[in-house]
């Protein structure tokens, strides 16, 4: 199992042949990270995965239940992963259950069928109204185990002694729904998340220090500089991977022309895959880093979570109400000592008043703004609105 600061040298146990499905960074070799978040309780997995090098944390998370253990928003089951779990069973029990708590991320939904293979006695739950783009395909074609797969609520829910389940949606998106379902370990007080909560930490997540290459790819400021290892460098990549991951085009960023562009890599000292061949299409104004300080939940005056600004702008735009009766459900969980989300960082202690503060803030402020960094997802929504792709009022349904 790979740790910060160690490398492997065979590679091969991180391997991950159904890449291809969702073709997305790391691609075919998925390093992983495994981290013990409540001593003998909870732990996690972490890779990456991204597109050009924006590339930020994805993450399973292992539950001791009674009598085994439960995994919560599944991950590509690499050799190494399965190490890591073969080696929780040995102290802690067999893996009774797995949990794919959305039915609309399909970074969590393609790695199912290949985990529940690798665990044929485990139950899966689905949540509800799970669906597939461009083709709608029936469960059982997505690899969900005929048999053993159960959907959340209507079938019953897991480990009901031990954890909360708090569905948020169904959300209607046109071509599928969104539909999230939060979990609360009442034994640890972890807020178990999929993506409409996460804690963006205002430093890189340990997972990079496995490979800190996507941060150095984005901490300079052209294609000809070279790739320099320095906590400063890291620092600046994670900040603009943060911007990028959640605005898509942030608004401090330009386009050089493609003259400036030929010419700037023409000029780099080093040309290789690592680097894109210095092919580097981004500029950065001066003051770009304030707009990722804002985003950096760590130390927020209100609450130290969030919903990413992508979802809500493309997800909840229309359903503000159903966000904060979620938010406000969660809140009432007294118990709730961290948060623990699929993505960015965890575990996050957060209690169930700044859950409460992040919901008042969410209904005093701004929803889901069109300016800023805004613009592309603003006019994302509006091309999708327009072609009928989504609907017009897409509050629960
Ligand atoms: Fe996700």
């Amino acid at each position: 199992m790979s740790s910060p600061q160690s490398s492997p040298a065979d590679t091969s146990s991180q391997r991950w042949a159904w890449w291809p499905l969702l073709p997305l960074y790391p691609y075919g070799r998925r390093p992983t990270l495994m981290r013990e978040l409540v001593p003998n309780r909870v732990w996690c997995f972490e890779q990456l995965h991204g597109v050009w090098y924006v590339a930020v944390p994805i993450r399973m998370t292992v539950v001791k239940v009674e009598e085994g253990l439960l995994l919560y928003a599944p991950l590509p089951p690499t050799a190494e992963l399965l190490l890591g779990l073969r080696a929780l069973e040995a102290q802690h029990g067999p893996v009774l259950s797995i949990v794919l708590a959305t039915s609309s991320g399909l970074e969590h939904k393609v790695p199912l069928a290949a985990l529940a293979r690798a665990f044929p006695a485990a139950t899966v739950w689905v949540s509800d109204q799970q669906w597939s783009f461009p083709v709608p395909l029936p469960s059982r074609w997505l690899g969900f185990p005929a048999g053993r797969t159960k959907v959340l609520f209507r079938d019953g829910l897991p480990h009901q002694d031990q954890l909360v389940w708090i569905p948020l949606g169904p959300i209607n998106l046109g071509l599928g729904t969104f539909h999230e379902i939060a979990c609360v370990d009442l034994c640890t007080g972890t807020l178990l998340v999929t993506d409409a909560l996460v804690a963006i930490s205002a430093t890189p997540p340990p997972i990079f220090d496995l490979d800190p290459t996507p941060l150095l790819f984005h901490g300079r400021e052209k294609g000809s500089e070279a790739m320099i290892d320095t906590p400063e460098q890291r620092l600046k990549g994670w900040k603009r991977i943060v911007l990028f991951a959640n605005f898509f085009r942030p608004e401090l960023l330009s386009i050089p022309s493609f003259p400036d562009l030929v010419i700037d890599a023409m000029t780099a000292d080093e040309a290789n895959p690592r680097n894109h061949f210095a092919v580097f299409p981004f500029r950065w104004a001066p003051s770009w880093e304030e707009h990722a300080d804002q985003l950096i939940t760590h130390g927020f005056q209100v609450a130290p979570c969030r919903l990413a600004p992508v979802l809500e702008r493309l997800v909840f735009v229309r359903a503000k109400a159903t966000y904060l009766e979620w938010l406000r459900t969660l809140a009432k969980q007294m118990t709730i000592k961290s948060l623990v989300s699929a993505h960015y960082s965890a575990s996050q202690l957060m209690n169930s008043v700044e859950l409460e503060n992040y919901a008042d803030s969410v209904e005093a402020t701004d929803w889901a703004p069109s300016d800023g960094s805004w613009q592309l997802l603003a006019a994302i929504d509006r091309t999708l609105l327009r072609l009928n792709i989504v609907p017009a009022q897409s509050e629960s349904c």
